[in-house]
């Protein structure tokens, strides 16, 4: 009885915690930038954070990747558009925005189509025009900040993130443990 209980108050809270008390929803933005809506990545300490006008494809938006102590990273966060509403094989296509964080604590960022497992995030065009694209790092949080232009309309997003180690200024394979692969997820834009 009492174990049965406790499943009850556990999955309850749970839903609670889904439906409401969303922490992303807490955070401001130094610069003062507000965003419309928000959302706590279920993996890898990350969160979403966007504005998207439909009608133009207008998506403003900032990416926090929390939980990264060391230096000599990489952060990514991208868009697979060859897979909507397919969350297998989402990796290659994906358009990628990508955040270097070096040795001494300073962020660079880019833009890369990502065209094989391989890849070492090379820097490159994406298919979406991008504008204010930069990256912060700060008490440990990488924030990527850039405003897409996406294509026709669409509602939804398949969207994956991503971090890994740096070898020199070269990103490399990421950890292929549980948080590292299943990072990605669909996004109802609107
Ligand atoms: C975005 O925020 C608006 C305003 O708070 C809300 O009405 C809407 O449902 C949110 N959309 C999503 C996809 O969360």
């Amino acid at each position: 009885m009492a174990s049965n209980m406790l499943v009850l108050f556990v999955s309850f809270s749970s839903l609670l915690l889904t439906s409401s008390a969303q922490t992303c929803n807490e955070h401001t933005f130094p610069n003062n930038k507000v965003f419309s809506n928000c959302t706590d990545l279920p993996q890898l300490s990350s969160f979403f954070h966007w504005t998207y006008e439909q009608a133009t494809g207008k998506l403003d938006l900032a990416f926090r990747h929390a939980q990264i102590p060391l230096t000599n990273r990489w952060v990514a966060w991208a868009i697979s558009p060859n897979t909507l509403g397919n969350l297998k094989n989402y990796m290659v296509g994906a358009q990628a925005l990508v955040a270097i964080i070096d040795s001494n604590g300073a962020t660079k960022a880019y833009t890369s189509s990502i065209s094989n497992y391989r890849t070492v995030l090379e820097k490159g065009e994406i298919s979406y025009p991008n504008t204010g694209l930069m990256a912060t790092y700060k008490n440990n949080e990488v924030t990527i900040f850039a405003t897409l232009t996406l294509p026709n309309h669409i509602g939804s997003i398949v969207h994956l993130w991503q971090d890994g180690p740096l070898s020199g200024p070269v990103p490399q394979v990421h950890s292929l443990d549980a948080p590292h692969i299943n990072s990605k997820q669909f996004l109802h834009l609107v």
